[in-house]
C-alpha cells in the first residue's frame, strides 16, 4: 500500500469554514485511491458472461476516489464532531453512561471471544462456555435469583423474553390472564412489550411522592393481571420501599412482579431484586455492567427467574456437566424457545463479566454508593436554582423541573453543548423536565463543573437569555427545528 501523497490532477482547493469541511466527493479526484494493489495475476472475468444480466447495474456507482491521507483526516473530522464519554461528562438520565474500563475492551477482543465462530463444537469453545457460565452464575447472584439466560440482545428484549416466560407460566397453569400492569412513569419499552407480547397495559398511579399508589394497584389487580412490570428504583429517581407490599399485592391475586432492572447500578450489592419478591427481571447489562452504548447499541438484557419460571427459560443454556466441561444444553421441555440466534451478544458480556470480576463484590457495592451520593449531591448543589418536583433522597440520579421565565429545558440542555457537556435526557417520564444521572465513575471536580455551568446558565438566563435560547452556538450544527430533523431527515450528501 502507498502512503506517499497522490497529486490530485484536476482539483479545486475547496473553501473551508471552521466546521464546514468538504465531503468526499468534493475533495476527490478522478484516479486517486487509498489503496495500490499489485497487479492481479487472475484472469479478468467477463462481467457481462458471469453475472445474470438482470442482476448488472448499467453504470458503477459514483463513489468518490480520494488518496489515503486524506481519507484519514477526512474520518478523523467526523470522529471528532462526536459526542462520547471518552471526552465529556454525559449526565444522560437513564442511561447510565459511565466509563468503559479499556480492560473491558481488551478482553473482548481477545481472540478466543472475538473469533469464537458460532457452531464451533462444545469441546472447542470451552473458554467462552465457561465466561457465561460463570457470568450467568455471578448475575444470578447478584439479582438473588436462581437462573440467568444471557440470550436477549438488549433490554426491551430482556422485557419480551421475561414476558414470554409469564405468560408461559400462566398458560401452564391453565389461565389466560391478558392485562399488564405498569406505572405511569414506567420506560416507554414496558407497554410497548406488552403489545408485542399480545396483552394490554393498564397504567398504575403513582403518588406525588413518587412511589406507587399501593391502593390504585390494589384496585386495578385481579385474576385477570399477568404481571407488574415495576422499575425500581424507578423513571424519576426514587427507590420504591414500598416494593415488598408491592409483591404481596400481586401474588395474593397469582400475579407476577416484573422488574426492569435498568437502573440496577443504584441498588448492586445493597439489595436483590429476589429478597425483595421479584419473580422476573432483566439486566441492562450495557449500562450497569458497561459497554459503550451511545447510539442505540450494542447490548445484552440477560433475564434472570424465580424458581417457579425456570422449566421456561429459553433454550440453549450453557450448562456445567458433572464432569467439569461445559456445555449447551437444550433439554427443558416447557423453554419459550430461542430468543436470539446464536449465543446472544458475546463481545458485551465478555465485557460485564470482566467489569464484575474486575470489581469483585466490595466493588459492586461501591459502584451503588457512589452513583447514589453523585446525584445527591448534584440535587443539593443545584435544588436552589433548579426546582425537584420529588423529596430527596434520590437515587442514582434526579429529575429537575426548571422554572425560568426566560428559557426552558430544551434551551438549558442545548446551552450545556457550548459547555462540552452532553445534554440530560428531556421531558421524560414528566413534561418539560431534565433527568440527569452522573454516575459514579465521575470525579468531584467533574460534578463540580457541571454545578458550576449550571449555575452560571440559569444567571444568564436572567441576564442575557437570548443566548441561551439560540444555543448552542460552537458546534457544527446550530439549533434545528427538532421535528423536522427527526421526521424527516436529510443525511445524504447529493451532488449539485
Ligand atoms: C428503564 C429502562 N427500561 C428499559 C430500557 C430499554 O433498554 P434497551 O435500550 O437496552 O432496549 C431502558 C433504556 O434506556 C430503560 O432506561
Amino acid at each position: 500500500m502507498s502512503v506517499v501523497a497522490e497529486m490530485p490532477q484536476n482539483t479545486t482547493t475547496p473553501k473551508l469554514q471552521q466546521h464546514d469541511y468538504p465531503t468526499l466527493f468534493e475533495i476527490g479526484s478522478k484516479g486517486l485511491s487509498a489503496v495500490s494493489l499489485s497487479k492481479s495475476d487472475v484472469p479478468a472475468v467477463d462481467r457481462k458472461a458471469a453475472v445474470p444480466a438482470e442482476l448488472l447495474a448499467d453504470t458503477t456507482p459514483a463513489l468518490p476516489e480520494v488518496g489515503e491521507l486524506d481519507l484519514v483526516r477526512h474520518y478523523k473530522r467526523l470522529a471528532h464532531r462526536c459526542f462520547s464519554i471518552d471526552e465529556n461528562f454525559y449526565p444522560l438520565g437513564s442511561c447510565t453512561m459511565k466509563y468503559n474500563p479499556r480492560i473491558n475492551e481488551r478482553a473482548a477482543a481477545m481472540g478466543g471471544f472475538a473469533n469464537a465462530h458460532p457452531y464451533q463444537d462444545d469441546a472447542d469453545a470451552q473458554g467462552v462456555l465457561e465466561l457465561l457460565y460463570r457470568l450467568r452464575c455471578d448475575l444470578a447472584e447478584i439479582a438473588g435469583l436462581p437462573e440467568v439466560t444471557l440470550q436477549p440482545a438488549a433490554g426491551a428484549h430482556g422485557e419480551m423474553t421475561g414476558l414470554m416466560i409469564i405468560n408461559a407460566y400462566h398458560r401452564a397453569r391453565g389461565e389466560n390472564r391478558q392485562t399488564v400492569l405498569t406505572p405511569d412513569s414506567a420506560h416507554g419499552t414496558n407497554p410497548a412489550t406488552c403489545t408485542v407480547c399480545g396483552r394490554a397495559s393498564v397504567s398504575v398511579k403513582s403518588l406525588p411522592n413518587g412511589r406507587m399508589d399501593l391502593d390504585d394497584l390494589r384496585a386495578k389487580t385481579d385474576n385477570d393481571t399477568v404481571a407488574l412490570m415495576i422499575t425500581n428504583p424507578n423513571t424519576v429517581g426514587v427507590f420504591d420501599e414500598t416494593i415488598a407490599d408491592v409483591a404481596e399485592i400481586l401474588h395474593a391475586k397469582g400475579a407476577q412482579l416484573y422488574l426492569d432492572g435498568a437502573n440496577m447500578n443504584a441498588i448492586l450489592g445493597i439489595t436483590r431484586p429476589g429478597d425483595f419478591g421479584v419473580d422476573v427481571m432483566h439486566y441492562n447489562t450495557h449500562k450497569t455492567f458497561s459497554t459503550p452504548h451511545g447510539c442505540g447499541g450494542p447490548g445484552a438484557g440477560p433475564v434472570g427467574v424465580a424458581e417457579h419460571l425456570r422449566p421456561f427459560l429459553p433454550v440453549p443454556q450453557v450448562v456445567k456437566k458433572g464432569d467439569g466441561t461445559f456445555a449447551w444444553c437444550s433439554d427443558r421441555p416447557d423453554t419459550i424457545g430461542k430468543v436470539r440466534s446464536f449465543m446472544g451478544q458475546i463481545g458485551v458480556l465478555v465485557r460485564a463479566y470482566t467489569y464484575i470480576r474486575g470489581l469483585g463484590s466490595d466493588g459492586l457495592r461501591d459502584v451503588a454508593d457512589k452513583s447514589v451520593l453523585a446525584a445527591n449531591y448534584l440535587a443539593a448543589k443545584l435544588k436552589d436554582r433548579y426546582p425537584m418536583p420529588f423529596p430527596a433522597p434520590y437515587a442514582h440520579e434526579f429529575i429537575t423541573v426548571p422554572d425560568f421565565a426566560g428559557a426552558d429545558e430544551h434551551d438549558i440542555a442545548k446551552r450545556l453543548i457550548d459547555h462540552g457537556i452532553h445534554p440530560p435526557t428531556m421531558s421524560w417520564p414528566i413534561h418539560h423536565c431534565l433527568m440527569i444521572e452522573p454516575t459514579e465513575t465521575e470525579s468531584l471536580r467533574t460534578l463540580d463543573r457541571f454545578v458550576e455551568v449550571m449555575l452560571s446558565i440559569a444567571d444568564e438566563i436572567e441576564s442575557n437569555p437570548e443566548v441561551v435560547r439560540g444555543a448552542p452556538h460552537t458546534t457544527p450544527v446550530g439549533r434545528l427545528d427538532e421535528v423536522t430533523a427527526s421526521r424527516k431527515p436529510n443525511v445524504r450528501w447529493r451532488p449539485e
